[in-house]
């Protein structure tokens, strides 16, 4: 199958790729000069475990390509996947549209023949048939279809998600187009991963719901570890208790500082938006996205608190800034308020996070210090704060934290620590909803 992929950004490019790795022929369609040619020169612009390997595996073999010449890469495509932005619109909280609609107009032009345009970017209800009718103005001759395929692959392990999905959500309505998106799909029919057809609107939903029931998940049990700090409770107990129950299941029931990321935060948002259109509000969501907000501008008290009220030229040590682990994405990244509010307090932060410092430096205010290693960031600390969870962070041995600091608060917002052990090497140990030192 010949395809195009309309973005080489996280999921243009690792669809793009993953697709080629499937067997298909595939260009990636980039406009940002920047992008294009360090994805020509082999580089790849973001962090995803295994994706260099995969791009040049597939680069090399022929099958993956990069343009910025859009007619040369539609010349005979099956289909043509649109993967660009769709962030929140300012002022608003609608998801904005603007890229998506661009790139529907200028495929509709390019276009020679017949071919299934896809929407994998996450879009409103609605948004397909809108793509219609632009297709149609820009183009009354040309015969098309178009078809959504939201993609669910979660940024650090895309790859694998991509390879083995839980599910691939497929709306489309003519035989013809399902019948080329079975075909893209092959592999993953032989490995027996569920396709789920739908029409055009209930996969656009489908995507909107799934992120708002996991954000909801996480903000429900930030809330039980609030509750947990309040009564004395412990929050990975509350969690393993009711995680074993298999109708609610043990996955995203971690607390932390709050949801962030370049997908849970403008998808809540434009899901309230597209529910308040349409008469049909969703409180839980509303509540989710209020409740997370909020969240997210406290947790900096926590640190101030736990400073003793002040860190007011004190050095705060701050090991992580991403949103998660195994990713270089800074979008809506808890660090973000938080680091923002220790610095205007008159804190000196002295940073580390093992690949998102390049993104966090455009971000975050110019006084912070980054370091070229965790522990540099531990050193002569008054205070450590861990914010994000990589896995070199969980194997520092408490006293060696604790010799290296010059004062003795820890704040572990992810909960990665053992309490006990801190409080042996001698630290102050807060972790979220679970017993203080
Ligand atoms: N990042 C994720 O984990 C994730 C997961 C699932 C779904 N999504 C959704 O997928 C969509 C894309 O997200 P992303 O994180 O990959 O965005 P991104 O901003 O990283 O990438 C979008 C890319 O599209 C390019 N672009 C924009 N207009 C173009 C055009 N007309 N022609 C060619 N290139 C163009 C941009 O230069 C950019 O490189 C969004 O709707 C997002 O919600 C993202």
């Amino acid at each position: 199958m010949r395809i195009a992929m309309i973005g080489g950004g996280y999921v243009g490019l690792v669809s793009g790729a993953c697709f080629a790795e499937f067997g298909s022929e595939v260009t990636v369609v980039e406009t940002d000069r920047a992008k294009l040619d360090a994805l020509r020169q082999g580089h790849i612009p973001i962090y995803e475990p295994g994706l260099d390997r995969l791009v040049a595996d597939n680069t090399a073999a022929g099958r993956l390509r990069f343009d910025d010449d859009l007619a040369a890469a539609l010349d005979g495509v099956d289909a043509v996947f649109i993967a660009v932005g769709t962030p929140t619109r300012r002022g608003d909280g609608h998801a904005d549209l603007s890229y998506v609609y661009a790139a529907a107009e200028q495929v509709a032009r390019a276009l020679s023949g017949y071919a299934v345009v896809v929407t994998k970017s996450t879009v409103p209800v609605g948004t397909g048939r809108r793509i219609v009718e632009i297709m149609r103005h820009a183009r009354p001759d040309l015969a098309f279809d178009v078809a959504s395929n939201p993609e669910f692959l979660r940024e650090g392990s895309a790859i694998e998600d991509f390879m083995r999905p839980d599910r691939v959500v497929i709306g489309a309505e003519s035989e013809r187009a399902r019948e080329v998106l079975r075909r893209i799909y092959r592999p993953l029919y032989l490995i027996e991963a569920p396709i789920v057809f739908t029409g055009i609107e209930t996969a656009e939903l489908a995507k909107y719901a799934s992120n708002a029931f996991l954000a909801m998940k996480v903000t429900f049990i930030n809330e039980m570890a609030d509750l947990c700090e309040k009564v004395g409770g412990d929050v990975h107990d509350v969690a393993r208790s009711i995680g074993l129950d298999g109708r609610i299941g043990r996955k995203f029931l971690h607390p932390g500082p709050g949801f962030g990321g370049s997908c849970f935060p403008k998808d809540t948002l434009a899901l309230v938006r597209i529910a308040q259109d349409a008469g049909a509000p969703t409180r839980l969501v509303e509540s989710v996205v209020a409740v997370n907000d909020a969240r997210k501008a406290t947790m900096a008290m926590r640190v101030i608190a736990a400073c003793g009220g002040s860190v007011r030229n004190k050095v705060i040590g701050v090991l992580g800034l991403t949103f998660k682990p195994e990713t270089d994405d800074m979008r809506e990244a808890p660090a973000l308020p938080i680091v923002a509010r220790l610095v205007e307090d008159g804190a000196q932060v002295q940073a580390f996070d093992p690949q998102g410092m390049e993104q966090a430096r455009a971000l975050l205010p110019p006084s912070v210090t980054y370091c070229r290693d965790a522990m540099e960031a531990v050193a002569g600390a008054d205070a450590l704060v861990l914010l994000t969870e990589w896995n070199e962070f969980r194997a520092l041995a408490p006293a060696r934290l604790a010799a290296a600091m010059r004062g003795r608060v820890l704040v572990d917002l992810r909960n990665v620590y053992d309490p006990t052990a801190m409080r042996e090497a001698g630290l102050t140990y807060h972790g979220i909803g679970r017993p203080h030192s």
